[in-house]
């Protein structure tokens, strides 16, 4: 019979480390909501002792998302009181609580990054673990760095966190150093000494995608044994990212005589929640990524077209239409009444909308409308994002007066003087400054960087189309340098010129609320 393997989602945490990646409490409780409707079984909120945002954040979906009994919300915890703490206080309010503990087992964890003795660390693992369930039944213990780990003392460690509660216990391959055969191996021999100890604790499995293997790992661990599988959307996180939830959960799907197991997974959702992730974050999935990539259906060459006209079969293993693929996108125009464009929204999962939240984004449909003609799905996503982000600087009333809007721009490019004048607003001031520059984009930021009188140097500039056609709305994202801190912003306009300068100006208020908070 077919097992369920269980699919914890770290997009929130893991996916979230990934530099610039960052969300605000709108987007994040948004991905949340979407990935509600993927149905997976667990989803890692934050970190909530890093900062009062992560906090707030964990806890407003824990609040409003995890309002039933069918999904568990979790956040990441150290093995120390107060970030158990941070995770208890914040993740309580849902249906389905679970404290995530992690602590590493490797010689290099425990010598080298805590300067500790393996029985310290061992100990210190099981206070946590003691700890944590006098808040909550369900505790999920990480052993960090587990594939590079000696065995006894990862399975001494394992079977001591179990008799402390722990109700399940999860193995990374931290950096993505495992191989699948070895990887396989590891799991076998966990689960089958695990299962002896206590049967009811799920086993699961993290791993990273160093070499390239974060997928075939994972699928490894599914057939020796393991439970439950830590993913992200599109295979973000930490450095080369995490394994991709979409291509371990088809992988399962297609393959699934290979596997004997399933999730639970809506796999009508993939796509949604691959666009809108990428979407928020700011990170292009790759084109030929599996599955969500954007030509993971196309084909080219003509040979394969001939055998796909004669049968799908001959080079399709997955119908686009089971992740949620439609053969047809439906292009909305300025005279798509709100009916039209609540419906496209709805399609994307965002049902959700209030009414004020519906208008907002609308008015900003229709100016987009009458600037490129067609709106496209993509557009849809960069017009609630932009909400969600406009919504956020409003949070901060009081320190709006400090904050630069742009009012007005002029670029002029040519061979001997680009040159570029700017008018900002700061509070009631008005300000005004031009500048030439060694090309139009250095012209446009010398002059912004002017008269905002800071300290800015550029360190990246990256510019891409969000749709089709020569009226796509363009992508900026840059990062900035200032004091010694890097800064990451992103804007998105028809008018390319205009999304740099706004991206820069991002830049510049990140700066501006982070001193903010410093001085206060
Ligand atoms: O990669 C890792 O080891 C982690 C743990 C927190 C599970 O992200
Ligand atoms: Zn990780």
């Amino acid at each position: 019979m077919a097992r369920k393997i269980w699919v914890f989602d770290t997009t929130l945490r893991d996916g979230e480390q990934v530099p610039g990646a960052k969300l605000n409490l709108y987007e994040k409780v948004e991905v949340a909501q979407q990935l509600k409707k993927l149905q997976v079984d667990i989803i890692e909120a934050g970190f909530p002792a890093s900062s009062t945002g992560d906090f707030q954040a964990v806890k407003a979906i824990a609040e409003k998302v995890g309002n039933t009994d069918s999904l568990m919300i979790t956040a990441l915890a150290r093995a120390v009181k107060s970030d158990i703490d941070a995770v208890y206080q914040s993740v309580k309010y849902a249906v389905n609580p679970l404290i995530h503990i992690v602590l590493g087992t490797s010689d290099i964890h425990v010598e080298k990054k805590f300067g500790k003795s393996k029985d310290q660390i061992l100990d210190i693992g099981v206070e946590a673990v003691k700890y944590a369930k006098t808040l909550l039944p369900d505790v999920q213990y990480s052993t960090e760095d587990a594939s590079r780990s000696d065995f006894e003392y990862l399975w001494s460690t394992i079977e001591a966190v179990v008799k402390a509660g722990a109700t399940i216990i999860n193995v990374p391959d931290t950096v993505g150093y495992a191989i699948p055969e070895e990887f396989g191996e590891l799991i076998f021999k966990i689960n089958d000494r695990l299962k002896n100890v206590n049967d009811e604790v799920l086993l699961s499995v993290h791993c990273h995608n160093d070499l390239g293997m974060a997928t075939a790992n994972t699928l490894a661990a599914i057939k020796n044994g393991a439970d439950k599988v830590e993913c992200t959307i599109n295979g973000i996180g930490e450095r080369a990212g995490n394994a991709a939830l979409e291509e371990v959960v088809m992988a399962l799907h297609t393959r699934s005589t290979a596997y004997g197991a399933y999730t639970n997974v809506n796999k009508k959702e993939i796509m949604n929640t691959s666009r809108l992730v990428s979407s928020f974050m700011g990170l292009d999935v790759q084109v030929n990524k599996a599955i969500t990539g954007g030509n993971a259906f196309a084909h080219s060459s003509g040979i394969h077209q001939d055998g796909l006209l004669k049968s799908r079969d001959a080079y399709e293993i997955i119908s686009p239409v089971e992740i949620g693929l439609e053969d047809m996108e439906l292009v909305l125009t300025a005279r798509s009444g709100r009916h039209a464009v609540k419906n496209a929204l709805g399609k994307l999962g965002f049902q959700s909308l209030t009414d004020q939240q519906f208008e907002g984004i609308f008015a900003a449909f229709l100016a987009l409308a009458d600037a490129k003609k067609e709106v496209y799905d993509h557009d849809l996503y960069v017009l609630v994002e932009n909400y969600y982000r406009e919504h956020e600087k409003n949070q901060d009333m009081r320190y709006s007066d400090q904050f630069y809007e742009l009012v007005d721009l002029q670029v002029i490019s040519n061979t001997a003087f680009p040159s570029a004048s700017i008018h900002l607003k700061k509070g009631d001031q008005t300000i005004k400054g031009s500048s030439v520059g060694d090309g139009p984009i250095d012209a446009l930021y010398s002059a912004i960087t002017d008269v905002c009188d800071l300290d800015v140097k550029l360190m990246e500039y990256h510019i891409s189309s969000v749709s089709r056609g020569k009226e796509a709305l363009g992508k900026v994202k840059i990062q900035v340098e200032c004091k010694g801190n890097t800064y990451t912003a992103k804007a998105t306009d028809t008018d390319i010129m205009k999304a740099s300068a706004l991206a820069f100006i991002n830049a510049i208020n990140s700066i501006i609320v982070e001193n903010l908070i410093l001085v206060d």
